[in-house]
């Protein structure tokens, strides 16, 4: 039996104020936690035991999935008190593992939807007689992400994490989120204090010598850490662009939870995702967005590339375009709300107002 490392203590920031409430992971992308898609993909891939290692809002992951009866999974958590950075984390995960020193195990970031072929990465790193085995993926931008260019044979040459001059981007190459590593090489990560994988122990290994390779999968790759990308990650589930066994068998032009009520003149399209007791009225059109459970949306309408979290009330010719509603928010009939917008939980806009991209 496969064991694996889930990262999820992360604090979201860039999806605020919908992760004021709930942790980045656990946000419904096509109607399931992120971190529930993930699991059921490890599970079809063979493993059995999964380590979440939790920091930021943690009692909400045990209190939806327990100890994993539902999931088909044994589910362990290692919970941070203060968060120990990525590193940290899966070394403070490792406490908990069963496995001897030289079996895989596998390690994932909490936030990205993919297509990888995770038993085909176990299967690269016992082949290659590796410590590491990262999957990468291939990204036009890779600002953002972790650069990991490679030689011929795979092995992997340089690790640089978010890099920020131009001279700096020396390959398209990104780290995409999922390792296998030797149980040795985590228990060689030190207890106890902050330390990050990226900038800290893949460099460390590099230099070290040891055999570290990379893995690029040319399959459906996205890290949901912006609104935007969220979206659309939950787009792509509900269109069928991205694998998930939780949505496999309903895809469609947009899915909706069969207590919604949708008027017979509204359009869904795009991927649009629309949960139980939601409302939407006549003539509205939600394009390629995520409806939370309970949201009214009101006639005539038009949601565009956006989040509405739970119970938030839109009026009636209201226009809402790549913005981020949390939850219990009221937008008055008639309102804009400009790309960027985000509207705080609770909070109410004026009916007519126009809501600019929010600063922080
Ligand atoms: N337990 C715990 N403790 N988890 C953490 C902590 C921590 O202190 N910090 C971050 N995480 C979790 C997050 O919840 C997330 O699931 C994962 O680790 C990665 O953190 P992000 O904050 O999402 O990092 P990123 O997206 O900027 O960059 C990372 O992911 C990219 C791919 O999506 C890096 O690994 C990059 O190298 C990579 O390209
Ligand atoms: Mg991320």
């Amino acid at each position: 039996m496969i064991e694996a490392i889930l990262l999820v203590g992360g604090q979201g920031t860039r999806l605020r104020p919908l992760t004021i409430s709930t942790p980045k992971p656990m946000l419904p992308v096509a109607g399931f936690p992120c971190t529930e898609h993930q699991i059921s993909r490890a599970k079809e891939a063979g493993i059995g035991r999964i380590i979440l290692g939790t920091s930021y809002r943690a009692e909400v992951f045990e209190e939806y999935f327990d100890h994993g009866q539902d999931a088909g999974v044994e589910l362990v958590y290692a919970v941070e008190d203060e968060p120990l950075g990525t590193g940290g984390a899966i070394r403070n995960a490792a406490n908990h593992l069963t496995c001897g020193p030289d079996d895989p195990v596998v390690i994932f970031n909490g936030d990205v939807l993919t297509g990888l072929d995770i038993a085909g990465l176990i299967e690269k790193w016992r082949e290659a007689e590796a410590d590491v085995a990262l999957y990468l993926t291939r990204v036009e931008d890779p600002r953002a992400y972790g650069l990991v260019p490679t030689d011929e044979t795979g092995r992997v040459l340089e690790f640089r994490e978010k890099p920020t001059t131009p001279e700096e981007i020396v390959t398209d190459q990104i780290n995409a989120g999922c390792y296998v590593f030797r149980r040795s090489v985590i228990d060689s990560i030190p207890d106890g204090v902050p330390v990050s994988v990226e900038r800290e122990t893949f460099p460390a290994l590099l230099n070290s010598g040891a055999t570290v390779i990379g893995v690029v999968d040319e399959g459906y790759w996205l890290d949901l850490g912006t609104p935007l990308a969220f979206a659309q990650g939950s787009a792509d589930l509900v269109l069928g662009n991205a694998p998930s066994p939780l949505v496999a068998g309903n895809v469609g032009d947009s899915f909706v939870d069969s207590s919604a009520q949708v008027s017979p003149t509204a359009i869904l399209r795009n991927g649009t995702y629309v949960g139980p007791g939601a409302t939407i009225g006549d003539s509205a059109i939600v394009d390629a967005s995520v409806i939370f459970p309970d949201v009214v949306i009101g006639e005539n309408s038009i949601v565009t590339k956006s989040i509405v979290s739970a119970g938030a009330v839109i009026g009636t010719g209201v226009v809402i375009t790549e913005a981020v509603i949390a939850e219990l928010a009221i937008i008055g009939d008639r309102s804009i709300l400009e790309s960027g917008a985000r509207v705080f939980p609770g909070e109410s806009v004026e009916p007519a107002s126009t809501v600019k991209a929010w600063v922080d």
